[in-house]
């Protein structure tokens, strides 16, 4: 028998024995059979011949590691999943299945790290811990869980690091709130697909859902609305359901998921929005209102035009709110918001027009420019940096602030020309409470359209920028909106797989992109959500 590429690939993939799929890559392209991994890795090579466990799989470390159990733990799990063999830590100098190792020459990017399959063995090579991780991450799409007991894996080299440094994914949990577990397991499933960052939405007009010691109200009620808008208030729906809903996460919730978060390499960022999307605290605290009141807690979707009026009570509410967040949340970002702030409220309120006159103000948007720069200026004092939607920008935000461009790329472009730091996450590309498709059978969602392939097509940085500008913009971020969205399912199903298509848009290199080949990556990721009992939007579901 001949050995051609071709007769190879087939032995490989008879030898091994694992599940793998066929993208087209690199210039192996036709030949060379790769696994299916997603994101895609930044380099990926074949090698000849295949790697076997032993009966007991061993695996080392290597270096001096912080967390070793935590890495120790992933390893364990990944490797049982794989073989279902037992699996143990060896000394440093047995022969070992897997070997991590922390070296400080192991790569320049501090997410990078290096993977080798070799005949007789694994070496998982990274700079940091975070290396580690994602590599340990890789290894386990390359020993695709539910392959036979004996099944190889395919000898080869990869050399991975991101394409961004910000890859993220936003939940709002104040129009549903999302129990802990379920939070864990979007976490766990992020990790997988190497996001970064968990931005985590607390706070609206329908419902406030982080305990704030210092204004206990915000929890007994601004936690709770009476009643919920059924359907879409933009379709003239008007009804309510009559049943009173709420809840709240509380410090050491939310701590627990901090930590969870952290455990799994992943950064979480609060978001407390101000000063519109504030009626559920206006509603238990009406003196940080313009207007007398009384307010409740928002029952319908949509932006009110009662926001905080910028008073010395309303900034030391903000402040002690802030504190109490930062005290939580050790994220170097801290999200205030910033959007949707009509200024009808500030137009009539003598103390706003006060300030405007005081300060020399153009005007409302103005104010609200200065309402955030104080707000900016005391998050900077606690050595944070605050993240804003593209709103900031119009009232003069501080140069400091970083932007998160929503309404479109055009925010993010300007920002950037202004040296801003951005985070892309435009409605046209990265909104996944957008519909999937046009279908009258998809759940309910936001009219417009956004089918999976047009994620896939998401490109935060636009043509048109400098170097420097383009190295301003930290990456991306899927944003998940819950007005519609009541349970963990619900969520899923709008995140996946659609978040898999944004994991390759922020990490792979841009030229490496090919959506037919992640057509082919995909079902296997699919199989892999199936096990995890994770409700995923079928392809093609009509
Ligand atoms: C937003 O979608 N209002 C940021």
């Amino acid at each position: 028998m001949r050995f051609d590429r071709r007769t190879l690939s087939a032995v490989l993939l008879a030898v091994c024995g694992a599940a793998i799929a066929m993208p087209v890559f690199a210039e192996e392209a036709s030949t060379a059979p790769a696994p299916a991994i997603i994101p895609l890795p930044a380099s990926l090579e074949m090698d000849g011949g295949c790697f076997h466990p032993g009966k007991v799989v061993h695996f080392a470390i290597t270096g001096k590691l912080t967390d070793r159990r935590a890495i120790a733990s992933l390893a364990h799990e990944v490797l049982r999943d794989a073989w279902h063999h037992p699996v143990t830590i060896a000394s440093a100098r047995e022969r070992v299945d897997l070997r991590l190792v922390l070296a400080a020459d192991a790569g320049a990017n501090p997410e990078s790290y290096t993977l080798r399959i070799a005949r007789d063995g694994i070496v998982i090579r990274a700079a940091t811990e975070t290396g580690l991780f994602h590599g340990l991450q890789t290894l386990r799409q390359i020993a695709a869980p539910g392959s036979d007991a004996g099944a190889g894996i395919p000898a080869l080299h990869i050399s991975d690091q991101p394409r961004f440094r910000y890859r993220g994914l936003m939940l709002d949990s104040a129009r549903h709130m999302q129990p802990l577990a379920a939070i864990k397991q979007q976490l766990d499933l992020m990790a997988r697909y190497k996001f970064n960052t968990f931005h985590w939405h607390l706070t609206d007009d329908q419902g406030w859902r982080i305990e704030i010691k210092r204004y206990p109200k915000l929890a007994s009620i601004s936690s709770m609305r009476k009643e919920t808008v059924i359907g879409n208030p933009d379709n003239g729906a008007t009804a309510r359901d009559g049943i009173p809903y709420g809840g709240y996460y509380t410090q050491a919730q939310a701590r627990e998921i901090v930590a969870y978060a952290r455990a799994r390499h992943i950064d979480v960022i609060p978001e407390i929005d101000m000063p519109g999307h504030m009626v559920a605290a206006l509603a238990a605290y009406p003196e940080l209102a313009c207007t007398p009141g009384p307010f409740d807690v928002y029952t319908t979707w949509g932006v009110s035009d009662d926001i905080l009026c910028p008073s010395p009570q309303t900034f030391a509410f903000v402040e002690g709110v802030l504190d109490e967040v930062m005290a939580i949340f050790p994220s170097h970002y801290i999200h205030v918001g910033g959007d949707e702030a009509p200024t009808t409220r500030w137009i009539q309120s003598a103390l706003a027009q006060d300030i405007i006159r005081r300060e020399g103000l153009k005007d409302e948007h103005a104010l609200q420019g200065w309402f955030l720069r104080r707000v900016e200026a005391f998050v900077r004092a606690h050595g944070r940096t605050i993240i804003g939607w593209d709103e900031i920008l119009e009232g003069g935000a501080s140069p400091t602030a970083t932007v998160m461009s929503w309404r479109g790329m055009q925010g993010g472009i300007d920002a950037v020309r202004l040296g801003h730091d951005v985070v892309m996450s435009p409605t046209s590309h990265a909104y996944l409470d957008y519909c999937q498709s046009k279908a009258r059978s998809e759940p309910p969602c936001i009219g417009n359209d956004l089918p999976l392939r047009k994620v896939y097509e998401f490109e935060p940085v636009p043509d048109g920028l400098t170097a420097e500008q383009s190295a301003h913009i930290l990456g991306g971020q899927g944003n998940l909106w819950t007005e519609y969205l009541k349970t963990p399912q619900d969520v899923q199903y709008m995140l996946f797989p659609r978040s898999l298509a944004l994991a390759e848009v922020l990490w792979s290199p841009k030229q490496a992109r090919d959506w037919n080949g992640f057509l082919l990556r995909l079902p296997a990721q699919l199989a892999e959500l199936d096990r995890l009992h994770v409700k995923y939007r079928p392809l093609g579901a009509q």
